[in-house]
């Protein structure tokens, strides 16, 4: 069987694609699958790589066969062209290994849905739903469980008149408060502000990356995350908790993939049987969110053993320090059962 493994893709988290999707594929049985390594630019240029030595170098951007998916479901196949001449390959499933948008926001997953081409991971509408954060507390309030206050600001009111959203947020909460882009990943362009001078700044920068921005309250607590697996017929499983202990003020984009002093522990003490909850909480906001397939599930735990719901990442890292495969590995399922069990879950 051929599996069409995409990766990079043009989100602010395109490099951690690449990184996640070089680990994906070193678990893949290949005597099961052949492959064929669907690159994607940050420009949205669609090559075809050769190995994954290519991905993890970075030369497969500079390769000259072009690969794209065609939409034709009576096809199911990639096109690739190469000096020229385009022959057809088809694929039997699709790994999207892409985060962020474009890639993990049901855009992609549209593709593979007009082409009937089988496909890992959560659909159309999980997709769109998890990404944008603002929309995922919607859908969470509904469950009752306890999410941090936000206020959200959408880009034209800062433009016309930053005080508003300004009096909002100080009307609400007292600093420090978090300022992130409602679609995004890897904490690009999540800042903390301490202070008004701050928060204006912080809306900008949001703002540079998405259109509506959520100003939440800081939670003190720990930051945990829980994997789950599944869905369809079978009741989905979510694994035991880990925990983030971050080196920086908070766990941004430096603090989880460049310094070394950021940690992770499975299996944390935590107060209570809020472990447990989070575990419950985490199944139940996949299956509120139509999850399908797997998703990592973020929350802060209080020290008075409150759960509360940060956020749903429907394709999660796979980086050497990544908490999904980490989780499922505690739990007894080596990586490669991991990749294989996914990649099942789509042919159901
Ligand atoms: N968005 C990153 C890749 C994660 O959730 O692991
Ligand atoms: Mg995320």
């Amino acid at each position: 069987k051929k599996i069409a493994v995409l990766f990079g893709g043009q989100s602010s988290e395109h490099v951690v694609s690449c990184v996640s999707a070089a680990n994906v594929i070193d678990q893949i049985d290949k005597e099961k699958y052949d492959l064929l390594l669907i690159g994607i630019t940050e420009e949205g240029h669609w090559v075809k790589a050769d190995s994954v030595e290519d991905i993890r170098s970075g030369a497969w951007r500079e390769s000259k066969v072009d690969v794209v998916i065609s939409p034709d479901a009576t096809r199911k196949c990639a096109l690739i062209t190469e000096n020229g001449v385009t022959r057809e390959e088809k694929i039997d499933v699709a790994f999207p290994v892409l985060h962020g948008l474009y890639g993990e926001d049901g855009t992609v997953q549209g593709l593979f849905e007009l082409a009937k081409i089988p496909y890992v991971g959560c659909g159309v509408l999980a997709s769109a739903v998890s990404m944008d954060k603002l929309y995922t507390k919607i859908i969470v309030d509904t469950l009752g469980i306890r999410q941090a206050k936000y206020v959200p600001v959408m880009r034209w009111e800062m433009e016309k008149d930053m005080d508003i959203p300004v009096a909002a947020v100080e009307t609400h909460f007292q600093y420090p408060v978090f300022v992130k882009p409602s679609n995004a990943g890897s904490s690009r362009g999540v800042n903390k502000a301490e202070n008004r001078k701050e928060l204006i700044a912080a809306l900008k920068e949001a703002a540079k990356h998405d259109r509506k921005i959520l100003v939440e309250e800081t939670i003190v607590g720990h930051e945990v995350e829980c994997a789950v697996l599944g869905g369809g017929q079978k009741p989905v499983k979510a694994s035991g908790v880990g925990e983030i202990l971050a080196a920086a003020e908070f766990y941004d984009f430096d603090a989880k993939y460049n310094n070394a002093e950021s940690r992770t522990v499975i299996g944390p003490e935590l107060p209570g049987n809020s472990a447990e909850a989070v575990r419950e909480a985490a199944a139940k906001i996949f299956n509120a969110v139509d999850g399908y397939g797997l998703s990592r599930v973020d929350f802060f735990v209080t020290n008075d053993g409150e759960v509360i719901f940060n956020e749903i990442n429907t394709m999660p890292g796979f980086t050497a320090i990544s908490m999904y495969p980490m989780l499922w590995e505690a739990a007894g399922i080596p990586k490669p059962e991991l990749v294989d069990r996914l990649i099942d879950l789509a042919f159901e």
